[in-house]
């Protein structure tokens, strides 16, 4: 049970807090199952800016816990698919805010929103040390694929699916 928590849509000037928690759960998390490496390239590729279309567009939730922002899930249409497909493109949780409980109540919250949409299926391409999280929230795991974090560099990963 998350007492104190809040979901909303991410706002302008949100993108500071996003950043921040996107970089740190890449450090001090991915960084079980990446090398070096992937983590510096994977950490390099983020900027603030980046963030400003999808939280205009509404694709982005952040969980708020007593004013402060502590996690963010980014939600949007598969453009491969027939509608009815919605592909999770990151879930990322402040690794440092002794909070248990906030990926899965933003997993709740897209799940919603997806279904709002009409839509009865969600994917994700999993990294490698958030595959049984999304286990725990009913995803299957599919086939290992591959992350494309720039021209040369890939991640490893697993895409994962959930009917709704
Ligand atoms: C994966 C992540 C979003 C999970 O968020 P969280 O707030 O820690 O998750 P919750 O506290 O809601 O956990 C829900 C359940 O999953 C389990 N869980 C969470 N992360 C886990 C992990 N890495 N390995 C195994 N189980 C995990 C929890 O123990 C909990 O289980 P329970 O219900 O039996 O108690 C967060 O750890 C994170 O930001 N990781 C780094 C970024 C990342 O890899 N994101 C996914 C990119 S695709």
């Amino acid at each position: 049970m998350v007492h104190d928590l809040t979901i909303r849509n991410a706002i302008e000037g949100d993108e500071d807090d996003i950043y921040n928690i996107h970089t740190e759960a890449i450090k001090k998390k991915c960084s079980s199952h990446y090398g070096t490496e992937d983590v510096d390239v994977w950490v390099a590729r983020q900027n603030k800016a980046k963030y400003l279309p999808s939280i205009a567009a509404r694709e982005i939730v952040v969980a708020e816990k007593l004013g402060k922002v502590v996690g963010f899930g980014h939600l949007l249409d598969c453009k491969e698919s027939d509608g009815k497909t919605m592909q999770i493109r990151g879930l990322f949780v402040d690794p440092d805010c002794g909070v248990k409980g906030v990926g899965s109540a933003l997993m709740k919250e897209m799940e919603k929103r997806a279904r709002d949409c009409s839509a009865n299926c969600l994917i994700v391409q999993s990294a490698l040390n958030a595959v049984e999280f999304y286990r725990k929230c009913g995803f299957i795991t599919l086939e290992l694929s591959t992350f494309q974090l720039s021209e040369q560099w890939y991640l490893q990963c697993y895409n994962m699916i959930k009917k709704l």
